[in-house]
Formats: structure tokens, C-alpha cells, sequence
């Protein structure tokens, strides 16, 4: 039986069923799922049943995957699944002054997972496993096709940003609006990283415009008009019509390719109703500059 894959939007995106993620898949089923993958750059699994080791299993498919840091958030532990929760260890929901909700404000602002690494990553598993009854306060997640912006941009800008490279920076998203948000571990751990503006994917050579909220500055561009190019640049990066919004329900598999696509946490009353997501995340193949 062959998976089916219905797409969520004209741009990006596609819906996958037909196929149990909580079995090993054979070669060929996961050939499709790799394959729609890198054509769809978003792909929404609903109605999986998923567990740790299962959501592990099939992540691990598409390669190595990146080990969490340790954080406020995490109660600084480091795994292969991050969980994402509004729960203290007791089960209660976290105060709106819990410095564990405040680290997520980052999360808010478009990105690409792990953009701040050398080796950034290529693709991020987020599972549901507990959701806000009301579907209207579920923080819905957003995301932006790169390629699409790519495609879009007038082909003088193209030929001005290939082979250029935008530092990317950690402690610099977690500086926005006046807050800072990384520790002096934080920062000795994530340096200052420089990443390709344009990259094309590996399989099929779609080129995507690869921006985010890590990005600081451009390599070899006076600061602060690296700064407001790239500002620029995310603007149209995620203008409305090259976005798709996931409305989340439980049991939920959405995979995000970080190469191809930016994503955003909506704001919800995050302080009222418990929301538990885990996240696997899979590493990239290698440094986006040489
Ligand atoms: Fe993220």
C-alpha cells in the first residue's frame, strides 16, 4: 500500500496518510516519505501514535539526529527529544514570570532550527501529545517557504546574494526586544557562525533564500546595512502568500525541512491550558559555507 500525499497549499507543504509510523517502514514507502520530503518541505502526519522510541526510529531515518541542549527550559538535560511543555515537573502550569516560558519568546520569531550552529539542521520533528481543548488556543505553528521567496526575488537580487554568506548569531536573536535571554554558557557555546544566503537543495537543486531571526549581519557588508538587507530579505521571506499555518491536533507528526523553510510559534494563553509537544531534529550533512 502506497502512502498518499495531498498538498496544503499551492506552494508548499503536503499532508501525508496512509502509512504507521509506529511500524518500521520498508524501502520503498520511506523512499516516498524521503521523497515528498525534499519536493514538499513541510509534511503533516495526522492521526499517529507515536512514543519516544518510535518517533526516534523513524526520525533517525533521515540521519543523524542532533542532541538537545541543556537549558532553563529542559531542566538542562540533553536527549534526543526535546519536549516542549508549559508544565513545571510537577505538572503544574508554569507562572507567565517563569523564566522556562520567557526562554520561549525566541521561539516566536521566524526561524530555522539551529541556524546559530555551524552545522545547522536539516530537519525538525514536532509531535502533539497534549493540546489546549479549545482549537483556537492551540499556538497554532506557522511556517515560509524559502524556495518560494527565492523564485520570487528579482533575479538582479539573486545574482547580488549568491555566494554571499549572513552571520548568524545566537545571543543576537536573544537579544530582540531588549531582552536577553542566553547565559555566558550560552554564549562561549554558540559563537558567531557564517551561513549561505542562497542554498540549493542537494537532491533536486532548488535554490531557497536561507534568512531567519539568527541572522545578524552579512560577511564582508557594513553591519548595519548587512542588518537592514537581511530584515528586508525576511519581510518578503515570509510574506503571507508563501505561508502555511498548522492548526494542531493531537497526535500530529509535522516535519519541517530547516534548509527550505522558516517557522514561527503563534502566541497563545500559554499560561492557562497545558500544551506538550516533542521534538526530534535531525542534523544537517554539513557547514552551508566552505
Ligand atoms: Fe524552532
Amino acid at each position: 500500500m502506497s502512502i498518499s500525499v495531498r498538498p496544503l497549499t499551492p506552494v508548499f507543504g503536503a499532508q501525508i496518510t496512509n502509512v504507521d509510523l509506529t511500524r518500521p517502514l520498508d524501502d520503498s514507502t520511506f523512499a516516498d516519505i524521503e521523497n515528498a520530503f525534499e519536493t514538499h518541505s513541510v509534511l503533516v502526519f495526522p492521526q499517529q501514535a507515536l512514543d519516544d522510541a518510535s518517533q526516534i526510529a523513524f526520525s533517525s531515518r533521515f540521519g543523524a539526529l542532533e542532541t538537545t541542549q541543556g537549558h532553563i527550559a529542559n531542566n538542562f538535560t540533553v536527549k534526543q527529544v526535546s519536549v516542549i511543555s508549559n508544565l513545571d515537573p510537577d505538572g503544574r502550569l508554569m507562572a507567565s514570570n517563569d523564566p522556562r516560558l520567557i526562554y520561549r519568546i525566541g521561539q516566536r520569531n521566524w526561524h530555522s532550527d539551529s541556524s546559530f550552529k555551524k552545522v545547522p539542521a536539516k530537519a525538525s520533528l514536532l509531535y502533539a501529545r497534549v493540546l489546549p481543548p479549545n482549537s483556537n488556543a492551540c499556538a497554532q505553528t506557522q511556517f515560509a517557504s524559502l524556495r518560494a521567496a527565492y523564485d520570487a526575488l528579482p533575479e538582479s537580487r539573486k545574482r547580488e546574494l549568491e555566494g554571499r554568506a549572513a552571520i548568524h548569531h545566537y545571543a543576537y536573536s536573544r537579544r530582540n526586544d531588549g531582552i536577553q535571554l542566553t547565559n555566558a554558557d550560552e554564549d562561549r557555546r554558540f559563537p558567531p557562525v557564517a551561513q549561505a544566503i542562497i542554498r540549493a537543495n542537494p537532491v533536486n537543486g532548488r535554490k531557497a533564500l536561507y534568512v531567519g531571526s539568527h541572522a545578524s549581519h552579512i560577511a564582508g557588508m557594513p553591519e548595519a546595512e548587512g542588518r537592514a538587507l537581511l530584515q528586508e530579505l525576511l519581510a518578503f521571506a515570509t510574506r503571507e502568500e508563501w505561508t502555511y499555518m498548522h492548526h494542531w491536533q493531537v497526535g500530529d507528526l509535522v516535519m519541517y525541512d530547516n534548509r527550505a523553510a522558516l517557522h514561527r510559534a503563534r502566541p497563545y494563553a500559554i499560561t492557562e491550558h497545558a500544551r506538550i509537544l516533542h521534538r526530534t531534529t535531525v542534523a544537517g550533512d554539513g557547514p552551508t559555507v566552505h
